[in-house]
């Protein structure tokens, strides 16, 4: 069975202010790759070749980094959604592209270690209308959760105020075309969303077979800070050490690192996991565990740990150690010389800032 990969990409990113103030958030690095990278290449591996990405207002930036998806050897076409007006609504406003074949629908600001490759192949070969992915998680309020009896899901409901269950819905859905009645049949949600997690519902309501996994291994929906921090410490504990830039001898590489072409390491010492991006200059600096450097960044007479810092930024002679941040795209931070003495701000909306 032929099945076609829907991405959605569409979200305002709230939780996420002030990044998401001037970029999309699914192109947030985690690992020096944005996390929408991760579920195009979770779709190819799955064997999905026509790959449809709703937009909204962060389109052209989305457009520009993703392109027609040759990069990925898959073909990419962009569907705008007017407003962020819900999960169900993607899929109505996606109705031409999906036609009716059955689909992978992929939240773009989700990350599930294990990939779907294996949970896509089991729907290819299955007589079921969706299948469903949960996972036990903490905060099960902050989710769409399911109740199950034995594997039978039984109810789904969309961010509970009290969770019948543990197990959240994981932003990777597989559908038959009859989602598309069902997202036509129901409801605003009190967020005023048309919930995939409703139409799922009626599905079940209205006797169609809807299968459950739950999976093993690691899933984030990086929705908030430390979300985003957290997956890009477990891409990091994977990566294989490579170095493509230059260290100079005075420097130091300690567990596994990877330098990117161009970049420049001089009188400083990188802990890993850490990865430095393509052009970025680390001087008389250290840079700690789980910490990503993307492109064209300078680091001096700074120590960062625990961190990711966006292209284009510079960090200047900071005295204390940074840590558990996400900087945004050309920020500069700087030790400043001017009188009196003082903290000097230019803060976007939203912003925080940690002093001790
Ligand atoms: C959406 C879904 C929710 C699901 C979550 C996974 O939530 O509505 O059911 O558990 O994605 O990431 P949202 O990100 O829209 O709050």
């Amino acid at each position: 069975m032929e099945l076609k990969g829907l991405i959605l990409s569409g979200g305002a990113g709230t939780r996420l202010r002030p990044i998401t103030h001037t970029s999309a958030k699914q192109l947030v690095p985690v690992a020096n790759k944005p996390i929408l990278f991760y579920g195009i290449e979770s779709l190819k591996n799955a064997g999905v070749q026509e790959i449809g990405i709703i937009v909204g207002d962060t389109e052209e930036e989305i457009r520009e980094a993703v392109g027609d998806g040759s990069a990925w050897g898959v073909n990419v076409s962009y569907i705008h959604q007017e407003a962020p007006l819900g999960l169900a609504h993607a899929v109505l406003t996606a109705a031409d592209f999906l036609g009716d074949s059955a689909f992978v629908m992929y939240l773009g600001d989700n990350l599930i270690k294990e990939g779907i490759a294996g949970f896509v192949e089991e729907f290819r070969q299955k007589e079921c209308d969706a299948m469903i992915l949960l996972a036990h998680v903490s905060e099960p309020e902050r989710f769409g959760v399911a109740r199950l009896e034995g594997n039978r899901v039984v109810e789904l409901v969309e961010k509970p105020k009290q969770p019948q269950s543990d197990l959240a819905l994981v932003g990777a859905y597989m559908f038959k075309p009859c989602i598309m009645e069902a997202a036509r049949a129901i409801k605003p949600s009190w967020r005023s969303e048309l919930e995939i997690t409703d139409a799922i519902q009626h599905l079940i309501d209205n006797g169609f077979k809807v299968e459950a996994h739950i999976i093993a291994g690691w899933w984030k929906d990086t929705g908030h800070l430390e979300d985003l921090l957290e997956a890009n410490r477990i891409v990091l504990e994977d990566i294989m050490p490579s170095c493509q830039g230059s260290v100079d001898e005075a420097s130091k590489l300690d567990g596994r690192v990877i330098i990117e072409e161009g970049a420049e390491i001089i009188r400083s010492a990188i802990r890993g996991p850490a990865i430095i991006g393509k052009d970025s200059k680390i001087i008389d600096s250290y840079i700690g565990p789980f910490t990503s450097i993307y492109y064209g960044v300078t680091v001096v007479g700074s120590e960062l740990e625990h961190s990711i810092v966006m292209e284009n930024s510079s960090i200047e002679n900071i005295a204390g150690r940074i840590e558990d941040s996400l900087i945004g795209k050309n920020v500069e931070i700087s030790k400043s010389s001017v009188r009196p003495k003082s903290f000097h701000f230019v803060l976007g909306d939203n912003s925080t800032v940690g002093l001790f």
